[in-house]
């Protein structure tokens, strides 16, 4: 992993992302990216009851018997709906479109973005499509809190979420690829799909942690777990994909990078404070 301060991060973001045009929400080289992934589409030959996904859509409660594959699917298209709806009000607020707003910051926020369809391209391996719902009730106002604090309280805290946000996506993107081992090319997708998103969420929170005294981080540290578990509960099919016995082991140690650095293709980035 590089390790270097704020402004190696700038750098580090224009090599992996190309172009940051904030107008049409596009990275020239994610849009690449995309290009191939289309050129080379995988399909899986496991039939997903469509009816089924979009019940399970609009319930926060999953089935006592719904299938490990039917909930890792659902937890896949339902795991980034937090954050598209901060990042969604963020964009709305002109959070990132001031003439000041720091280069890092856009290319933070349309990374999101290209996170929403890294988890549509799973779905679309199994014919099911992308939806827009609403985070539950307790993780909007979490989502608000993050996006409107003042920014230098607030790295902290959308730091702790990014550190919970990449434990979740490396366990359900590992029990995915486990889930599918018969079918090595949509395994491995799903972890090419998954690990972009992580090595982005990487870079978010060594970007925060950079951002905060050692107060903040401390913080971080502490927030970590119990956002993570919040975060469990709130999309309940987590649960029905990974076990709770793998969600405590990993919440068990201090986050570490290490946990991560085997699950990913590209090379992800951490600040370090300057
Ligand atoms: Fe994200
Ligand atoms: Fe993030």
């Amino acid at each position: 992993m590089t390790i270097a301060n704020v402004e190696g991060y700038r750098d580090y973001l224009t090599e992996r992302n190309g172009e940051a045009d904030l107008l049409n929400r596009r990275l020239v080289n994610r849009e690449a990216f995309f290009a191939d992934i289309e050129t080379h589409r995988i399909r899986s030959h496991r039939m997903i009851d469509l009816d089924a996904f979009e019940r399970g859509m609009r319930t926060r409660r999953p089935a006592r018997d719904i299938a490990p594959e039917l909930a890792f699917l659902l937890a896949t298209a339902k795991l980034n709906q937090a954050e598209r709806f901060g990042v969604g009000l963020g964009e709305t607020y002109g959070k990132n479109s001031a003439g000041d707003t720091l280069p890092e910051r856009v290319h933070m926020e349309l990374e999101e973005h290209y996170h929403t369809r890294l988890l549509a391209y799973v779905l679309d391996m199994f014919g099911l499509p992308f939806r827009v719902t609403p985070p539950a009730f307790v993780m909007r106002q979490f989502v608000k809190v993050a996006v409107f604090i003042p920014e230098n309280r607030s790295f902290a805290f959308v730091g702790a979420s990014e550190m919970a946000g990449c434990a979740m996506f490396n366990l359900l993107g590992q029990a995915g690829a486990a889930l599918f081992a018969d079918e090595p090319e949509v395994a491995d997708r799903i972890r090419l799909l998954y690990g972009e998103i992580l090595t982005d969420e990487i870079g978010h929170v060594g970007y925060c942690a950079a951002r905060c005294s050692d107060i903040g981080r401390g913080i971080m540290r502490v927030l970590y777990a119990p956002i993570a578990r919040l975060f469990a509960r709130q999309t309940p099919e987590i649960l029905r994909v990974v076990s709770r016995e793998t969600l405590d082991e990993r919440l068990s140690h201090p986050f570490d990078f290490a946990d991560f650095s085997e699950h990913l293709r590209s090379t992800p980035f951490g600040a370090a404070p300057s």
